[in-house]
Protein backbone atom coordinates (compact mmCIF):
# COMPACT_ATOMS: atom_id res chain seq x y z
CA UNK A 1 0.00 0.00 0.00
CA UNK A 2 1.71 3.54 -0.93
CA UNK A 3 1.82 5.45 2.54
CA UNK A 4 1.77 8.92 1.97
CA UNK A 5 3.64 10.69 5.63
CA UNK A 6 3.73 13.90 6.83
CA UNK A 7 6.50 14.75 8.58
CA UNK A 8 5.91 17.81 10.84
CA UNK A 9 9.25 19.88 11.05
CA UNK A 10 10.38 21.46 14.68
CA UNK A 11 9.27 25.17 14.54
CA UNK A 12 12.57 26.06 16.11
CA UNK A 13 14.94 24.29 14.02
CA UNK A 14 17.84 26.02 12.69
CA UNK A 15 17.11 29.56 13.58
CA UNK A 16 20.40 30.57 12.06
CA UNK A 17 19.93 29.35 8.46
CA UNK A 18 15.41 28.90 8.75
CA UNK A 19 14.92 29.21 4.88
CA UNK A 20 17.53 26.33 4.39
CA UNK A 21 15.21 24.54 7.17
CA UNK A 22 13.35 22.63 4.45
CA UNK A 23 16.09 21.78 1.58
CA UNK A 24 18.24 20.67 4.14
CA UNK A 25 15.35 18.34 6.34
CA UNK A 26 14.10 16.93 2.95
CA UNK A 27 18.21 15.90 1.76
CA UNK A 28 18.42 14.31 5.11
CA UNK A 29 15.33 12.49 4.67
CA UNK A 30 16.42 11.09 1.02
CA UNK A 31 19.67 10.33 2.12
CA UNK A 32 18.73 8.52 5.58
CA UNK A 33 15.54 6.94 4.21
CA UNK A 34 17.27 5.95 0.60
CA UNK A 35 20.08 3.94 2.63
CA UNK A 36 17.70 1.87 4.67
CA UNK A 37 15.48 1.49 2.20
CA UNK A 38 17.45 0.94 -0.71
CA UNK A 39 15.82 3.66 -2.89
CA UNK A 40 15.55 7.01 -1.78
CA UNK A 41 11.50 7.96 -1.53
CA UNK A 42 9.87 11.04 -3.27
CA UNK A 43 9.67 14.04 -0.49
CA UNK A 44 8.54 17.56 -1.06
CA UNK A 45 8.23 20.57 1.02
CA UNK A 46 4.43 21.49 1.92
CA UNK A 47 2.93 23.61 4.25
CA UNK A 48 -0.34 21.73 6.42
CA UNK A 49 -2.20 23.95 8.82
CA UNK A 50 0.45 26.13 8.99
CA UNK A 51 3.06 24.22 9.65
CA UNK A 52 6.28 23.28 7.72
CA UNK A 53 6.48 19.40 7.08
CA UNK A 54 7.66 17.23 4.48
CA UNK A 55 5.57 14.61 2.58
CA UNK A 56 7.12 11.77 1.66
CA UNK A 57 5.70 8.95 -0.24
CA UNK A 58 6.80 4.97 -0.03
CA UNK A 59 5.22 1.71 1.19
CA UNK A 60 7.57 0.67 3.32
CA UNK A 61 7.21 3.07 5.86
CA UNK A 62 4.08 2.22 6.32
CA UNK A 63 5.32 -0.51 9.18
CA UNK A 64 6.78 0.56 12.76
CA UNK A 65 10.24 0.37 11.43
CA UNK A 66 9.14 2.94 8.88
CA UNK A 67 7.93 5.08 11.80
CA UNK A 68 11.14 4.88 13.59
CA UNK A 69 12.83 6.23 10.60
CA UNK A 70 10.85 8.80 10.21
CA UNK A 71 11.01 9.70 14.21
CA UNK A 72 14.54 9.60 13.84
CA UNK A 73 14.64 12.38 11.13
CA UNK A 74 16.71 15.34 12.64
CA UNK A 75 14.06 18.14 12.16
CA UNK A 76 10.94 15.93 12.94
CA UNK A 77 8.65 16.75 15.60
CA UNK A 78 5.64 14.76 14.51
CA UNK A 79 4.69 12.17 12.04
CA UNK A 80 1.28 12.10 10.51
CA UNK A 81 -0.24 9.73 7.87
CA UNK A 82 -1.95 11.42 4.79
CA UNK A 83 -5.17 9.28 4.16
CA UNK A 84 -7.14 10.44 1.02
CA UNK A 85 -9.60 8.00 0.30
CA UNK A 86 -11.87 11.49 -0.19
CA UNK A 87 -9.58 13.83 -1.72
CA UNK A 88 -12.33 16.54 -0.58
CA UNK A 89 -11.97 15.62 2.65
CA UNK A 90 -8.36 14.19 3.60
CA UNK A 91 -7.91 12.85 7.07
CA UNK A 92 -4.84 12.88 9.03
CA UNK A 93 -3.52 9.87 11.37
CA UNK A 94 -1.13 10.35 14.05
CA UNK A 95 1.97 7.79 14.46
CA UNK A 96 3.62 6.92 17.31
CA UNK A 97 6.93 6.73 15.72
CA UNK A 98 9.24 4.98 18.93
CA UNK A 99 11.04 6.51 21.56
CA UNK A 100 14.45 6.24 20.34
CA UNK A 101 16.29 7.79 23.79
CA UNK A 102 17.63 6.36 26.38
CA UNK A 103 18.50 9.62 28.06
CA UNK A 104 16.63 12.88 28.58
CA UNK A 105 16.96 16.12 25.86
CA UNK A 106 18.94 18.16 28.38
CA UNK A 107 22.16 16.20 28.27
CA UNK A 108 22.06 17.90 24.56
CA UNK A 109 21.11 20.84 25.31
CA UNK A 110 22.58 22.03 28.62
CA UNK A 111 26.04 23.14 27.09
CA UNK A 112 26.68 26.09 25.48
CA UNK A 113 29.78 27.97 24.50
CA UNK A 114 31.01 29.58 21.24
CA UNK A 115 32.27 27.33 18.59
CA UNK A 116 29.15 24.87 19.75
CA UNK A 117 28.01 23.11 17.13
CA UNK A 118 23.90 23.30 16.77
CA UNK A 119 22.65 20.11 18.35
CA UNK A 120 19.81 19.53 15.30
CA UNK A 121 22.63 19.67 12.75
CA UNK A 122 24.69 17.29 14.75
CA UNK A 123 21.24 15.13 15.03
CA UNK A 124 21.47 15.47 11.19
CA UNK A 125 25.21 14.72 10.77
CA UNK A 126 25.28 11.65 13.18
CA UNK A 127 22.22 9.91 10.86
CA UNK A 128 24.12 10.89 7.86
CA UNK A 129 27.08 9.13 9.08
CA UNK A 130 25.14 6.25 10.01
CA UNK A 131 23.14 5.27 7.24
CA UNK A 132 26.05 5.39 4.71
CA UNK A 133 26.99 2.21 7.52
CA UNK A 134 26.18 -1.43 6.24
CA UNK A 135 25.64 -1.87 10.19
CA UNK A 136 23.18 1.55 9.71
CA UNK A 137 20.58 -1.03 11.86
CA UNK A 138 23.26 -0.22 14.77
CA UNK A 139 21.92 3.27 15.34
CA UNK A 140 18.95 1.49 17.13
CA UNK A 141 19.88 -1.20 18.91
CA UNK A 142 23.09 0.92 20.46
CA UNK A 143 25.64 -1.27 18.33
CA UNK A 144 26.84 1.13 15.64
CA UNK A 145 30.52 2.43 16.59
CA UNK A 146 30.75 6.32 16.23
CA UNK A 147 33.78 8.34 16.47
CA UNK A 148 34.12 12.15 16.66
CA UNK A 149 37.61 12.55 15.85
CA UNK A 150 37.27 16.44 16.38
CA UNK A 151 34.57 16.61 18.73
CA UNK A 152 35.21 19.77 20.95
CA UNK A 153 32.95 19.53 23.93
CA UNK A 154 30.96 16.68 23.05
CA UNK A 155 27.69 17.70 20.79
CA UNK A 156 28.01 14.78 18.86
CA UNK A 157 29.29 12.16 21.53
CA UNK A 158 26.49 14.10 23.74
CA UNK A 159 23.57 13.23 20.70
CA UNK A 160 25.39 9.24 20.48
CA UNK A 161 24.84 8.18 24.12
CA UNK A 162 21.18 9.29 24.11
CA UNK A 163 20.55 7.08 21.43
CA UNK A 164 22.14 4.07 23.48
CA UNK A 165 25.34 4.08 21.40
CA UNK A 166 29.20 4.31 23.27
CA UNK A 167 31.18 7.03 21.46
CA UNK A 168 34.50 7.84 20.84
CA UNK A 169 36.06 11.41 20.79
CA UNK A 170 38.98 13.03 20.14
CA UNK A 171 39.96 17.28 20.37
CA UNK A 172 43.33 18.70 20.95
CA UNK A 173 42.18 21.29 23.04
CA UNK A 174 42.65 20.69 26.77
CA UNK A 175 40.26 23.23 27.95
CA UNK A 176 37.19 21.34 26.01
CA UNK A 177 38.10 18.25 27.25
CA UNK A 178 38.48 18.96 31.06
CA UNK A 179 34.95 21.77 30.52
CA UNK A 180 33.22 18.15 29.14
CA UNK A 181 34.79 15.85 31.72
CA UNK A 182 33.24 18.31 34.61
CA UNK A 183 29.85 18.63 32.97
CA UNK A 184 29.39 15.27 32.02
CA UNK A 185 30.60 13.64 35.56
CA UNK A 186 27.94 16.47 37.26
CA UNK A 187 25.01 15.29 34.48
CA UNK A 188 25.25 11.39 35.82
CA UNK A 189 25.29 12.51 39.02
CA UNK A 190 22.51 15.32 39.03
CA UNK A 191 20.47 12.39 37.24
CA UNK A 192 21.80 9.81 39.55
CA UNK A 193 22.94 7.60 37.23
CA UNK A 194 25.16 4.65 38.46
CA UNK A 195 28.67 5.32 36.58
CA UNK A 196 32.24 5.71 36.57
CA UNK A 197 34.29 8.45 35.35
CA UNK A 198 37.85 7.53 35.50
CA UNK A 199 40.37 10.30 34.01
CA UNK A 200 43.95 9.10 32.99
CA UNK A 201 46.67 10.11 30.96
CA UNK A 202 46.82 9.44 27.34
CA UNK A 203 50.76 7.55 25.91
CA UNK A 204 51.56 5.62 23.02
CA UNK A 205 55.04 4.24 23.01
CA UNK A 206 55.78 6.06 26.28
CA UNK A 207 54.80 9.60 24.57
CA UNK A 208 52.63 11.76 27.11
CA UNK A 209 50.07 12.84 24.52
CA UNK A 210 46.95 14.65 26.87
CA UNK A 211 44.18 13.50 29.20
CA UNK A 212 42.09 10.67 28.31
CA UNK A 213 38.73 10.34 29.84
CA UNK A 214 36.72 6.54 30.28
CA UNK A 215 33.03 6.71 31.40
CA UNK A 216 30.95 3.50 31.83
CA UNK A 217 27.10 4.78 32.77
CA UNK A 218 23.81 2.51 33.15
CA UNK A 219 20.50 2.65 34.90
CA UNK A 220 21.52 0.37 38.01
CA UNK A 221 24.13 -1.27 39.43
CA UNK A 222 24.06 -4.82 38.17
CA UNK A 223 23.72 -3.83 34.67
CA UNK A 224 27.37 -1.42 35.18
CA UNK A 225 28.86 -4.34 36.96
CA UNK A 226 27.79 -7.11 34.12
CA UNK A 227 29.37 -4.71 31.47
CA UNK A 228 26.17 -4.27 29.96
CA UNK A 229 26.18 -0.08 30.05
CA UNK A 230 26.87 2.35 27.48
CA UNK A 231 30.63 3.67 27.95
CA UNK A 232 32.41 6.89 26.33
CA UNK A 233 35.98 7.38 25.24
CA UNK A 234 37.21 11.11 24.90
CA UNK A 235 41.03 11.79 23.76
CA UNK A 236 42.99 14.81 24.35
CA UNK A 237 45.18 14.25 21.46
CA UNK A 238 45.61 15.42 17.45
CA UNK A 239 43.47 13.65 15.75
CA UNK A 240 46.03 12.89 13.39
CA UNK A 241 47.22 10.64 16.06
CA UNK A 242 43.70 8.61 16.21
CA UNK A 243 45.44 5.91 14.20
CA UNK A 244 47.97 5.01 16.56
CA UNK A 245 45.38 4.99 19.51
CA UNK A 246 42.36 2.90 18.60
CA UNK A 247 42.16 0.00 17.12
CA UNK A 248 42.24 -0.64 13.09
CA UNK A 249 38.43 -1.12 11.73
CA UNK A 250 36.59 -0.35 14.93
CA UNK A 251 34.65 2.58 13.61
CA UNK A 252 30.79 2.13 11.71
CA UNK A 253 30.36 6.04 11.11
CA UNK A 254 32.73 9.02 11.86
CA UNK A 255 31.57 12.57 12.14
CA UNK A 256 33.30 15.87 12.11
CA UNK A 257 32.30 19.67 11.93
CA UNK A 258 35.59 20.54 10.43
CA UNK A 259 37.14 23.79 11.85
CA UNK A 260 35.50 26.75 9.73
CA UNK A 261 38.93 29.41 10.37
CA UNK A 262 36.43 31.28 12.65
CA UNK A 263 36.00 30.55 15.98
CA UNK A 264 38.08 27.54 15.51
CA UNK A 265 41.36 26.87 13.48
CA UNK A 266 42.64 23.54 12.30
CA UNK A 267 46.06 22.38 13.69
CA UNK A 268 48.21 21.12 11.26
CA UNK A 269 51.85 20.64 10.55
CA UNK A 270 52.61 22.48 13.85
CA UNK A 271 50.71 25.76 13.01
CA UNK A 272 46.99 27.12 13.15
CA UNK A 273 45.48 26.97 9.90
CA UNK A 274 42.53 28.62 8.33
CA UNK A 275 41.76 26.32 6.30
CA UNK A 276 40.50 22.71 7.41
CA UNK A 277 41.92 21.63 4.17
CA UNK A 278 45.75 20.37 6.11
CA UNK A 279 44.14 18.96 8.78
CA UNK A 280 42.12 16.26 6.73
CA UNK A 281 44.83 15.94 4.68
CA UNK A 282 47.36 14.73 7.28
CA UNK A 283 44.11 12.70 9.46
CA UNK A 284 42.51 11.30 6.23
CA UNK A 285 44.36 8.05 6.26
CA UNK A 286 44.44 7.67 9.80
CA UNK A 287 40.26 7.45 9.91
CA UNK A 288 40.23 5.67 6.82
CA UNK A 289 42.11 2.69 8.74
CA UNK A 290 40.09 3.15 11.60
CA UNK A 291 36.75 2.33 9.70
CA UNK A 292 35.23 -0.78 9.25
CA UNK A 293 34.55 -2.40 6.52
CA UNK A 294 30.82 -0.79 4.93
CA UNK A 295 31.64 2.07 7.20
CA UNK A 296 31.12 5.70 6.47
CA UNK A 297 31.91 9.53 7.36
CA UNK A 298 29.71 12.90 6.67
CA UNK A 299 32.09 15.99 7.30
CA UNK A 300 30.08 19.94 7.77
CA UNK A 301 32.97 22.33 5.94
CA UNK A 302 32.67 25.86 5.40
CA UNK A 303 33.04 26.03 1.72
CA UNK A 304 34.83 29.49 2.01
CA UNK A 305 38.03 27.57 3.56
CA UNK A 306 37.42 24.26 1.99
CA UNK A 307 35.62 24.09 -1.04
CA UNK A 308 33.93 20.57 -2.48
CA UNK A 309 36.88 20.25 -5.28
CA UNK A 310 39.79 20.41 -2.63
CA UNK A 311 37.89 18.22 -0.38
CA UNK A 312 37.61 15.79 -2.87
CA UNK A 313 41.42 15.55 -3.58
CA UNK A 314 42.24 15.33 -0.46
CA UNK A 315 39.81 12.67 0.62
CA UNK A 316 40.70 10.60 -2.86
CA UNK A 317 44.16 10.53 -2.10
CA UNK A 318 43.11 8.27 0.82
CA UNK A 319 40.60 6.23 -0.52
CA UNK A 320 37.62 8.14 -0.02
CA UNK A 321 34.64 8.47 -2.50
CA UNK A 322 32.32 11.38 -1.90
CA UNK A 323 29.20 10.80 -2.73
CA UNK A 324 27.04 13.75 -2.36
CA UNK A 325 27.10 16.35 -4.64
CA UNK A 326 28.93 19.98 -4.04
CA UNK A 327 26.11 22.07 -2.21
CA UNK A 328 23.96 18.86 -1.68
CA UNK A 329 23.59 20.30 1.84
CA UNK A 330 24.61 23.76 1.44
CA UNK A 331 23.35 26.63 4.05
CA UNK A 332 24.51 29.88 4.92
CA UNK A 333 25.47 29.65 8.63
CA UNK A 334 26.46 33.86 9.03
CA UNK A 335 28.58 36.23 6.72
CA UNK A 336 31.56 33.60 6.92
CA UNK A 337 30.42 30.05 6.99
CA UNK A 338 28.85 28.66 4.21
CA UNK A 339 28.42 25.48 5.09
CA UNK A 340 28.11 22.29 3.32
CA UNK A 341 27.67 18.39 4.37
CA UNK A 342 29.90 15.95 2.59
CA UNK A 343 29.18 12.11 2.54
CA UNK A 344 32.38 9.97 2.28
CA UNK A 345 32.79 6.14 2.09
CA UNK A 346 36.28 4.31 1.06
CA UNK A 347 35.70 3.41 -2.51
CA UNK A 348 36.00 -0.34 -1.68
CA UNK A 349 32.59 0.00 0.36
CA UNK A 350 30.36 -2.63 -0.20
CA UNK A 351 27.10 -0.72 -1.34
CA UNK A 352 28.97 1.98 -3.18
CA UNK A 353 26.86 1.53 -6.26
CA UNK A 354 23.52 1.57 -4.30
CA UNK A 355 24.37 4.98 -2.14
CA UNK A 356 26.15 6.48 -4.99
CA UNK A 357 22.47 6.31 -6.82
CA UNK A 358 21.06 8.25 -3.56
CA UNK A 359 22.58 11.25 -4.80
CA UNK A 360 21.77 10.77 -8.54
CA UNK A 361 18.18 10.83 -6.87
CA UNK A 362 18.16 14.01 -5.23
CA UNK A 363 19.97 15.49 -8.62
CA UNK A 364 16.89 14.97 -10.54
CA UNK A 365 14.43 15.16 -7.76
CA UNK A 366 15.84 18.80 -6.76
CA UNK A 367 13.85 21.24 -5.31
C1 LIG B 1 34.04 23.10 14.64
S1 LIG B 1 34.89 22.59 16.07
C2 LIG B 1 33.95 21.20 16.61
C3 LIG B 1 32.92 21.60 17.60
C4 LIG B 1 32.20 20.42 18.23
N1 LIG B 1 31.40 19.72 17.26
C5 LIG B 1 31.34 20.91 19.39
O1 LIG B 1 30.13 21.07 19.23
O2 LIG B 1 31.90 21.19 20.46
C6 LIG B 1 36.36 21.89 15.47
C7 LIG B 1 37.27 21.33 16.54
O3 LIG B 1 38.46 20.84 15.91
C8 LIG B 1 39.50 20.91 16.89
N2 LIG B 1 40.80 20.73 16.19
C9 LIG B 1 41.39 21.50 15.25
N3 LIG B 1 42.52 20.94 14.80
C10 LIG B 1 42.66 19.76 15.48
C11 LIG B 1 43.60 18.71 15.44
N4 LIG B 1 44.66 18.76 14.63
N5 LIG B 1 43.41 17.64 16.25
C12 LIG B 1 42.34 17.57 17.10
N6 LIG B 1 41.41 18.54 17.17
C13 LIG B 1 41.55 19.63 16.37
C14 LIG B 1 39.29 22.26 17.55
O4 LIG B 1 39.90 22.27 18.83
C15 LIG B 1 37.74 22.31 17.60
O5 LIG B 1 37.27 21.88 18.85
Amino acid sequence: METTSLLLRAPSANRVYTAAAGPLARAEARWVLGAHLGTAPEARERRIGGMDALEIHASELASDEGARLLGSLSATLGVLDLVEDDPETPVLRPRNPPDLFRHPADLETILKYPGKTNEQFTALLVNLAAALSTRRSGLFDGSLSLLDPLCGRGTTLNRALRLGLSPLGADLDRTDHEAYRAFLSTWLRDHRYKHTVSATALTVHGERLGPRLDVELAADKQTLRAGRGQSLTMLCCDTTRLGELLPARSVDALVADLPYGVQHGARADGAWQRSAREVLRSAADGWRRLLRDGGGLALAVNRRTLDHEAADEVLAAAGFRILSRDGAFRHRVDRSIDRDVLLAVPTDHPQLEQLSALDADQETDRP
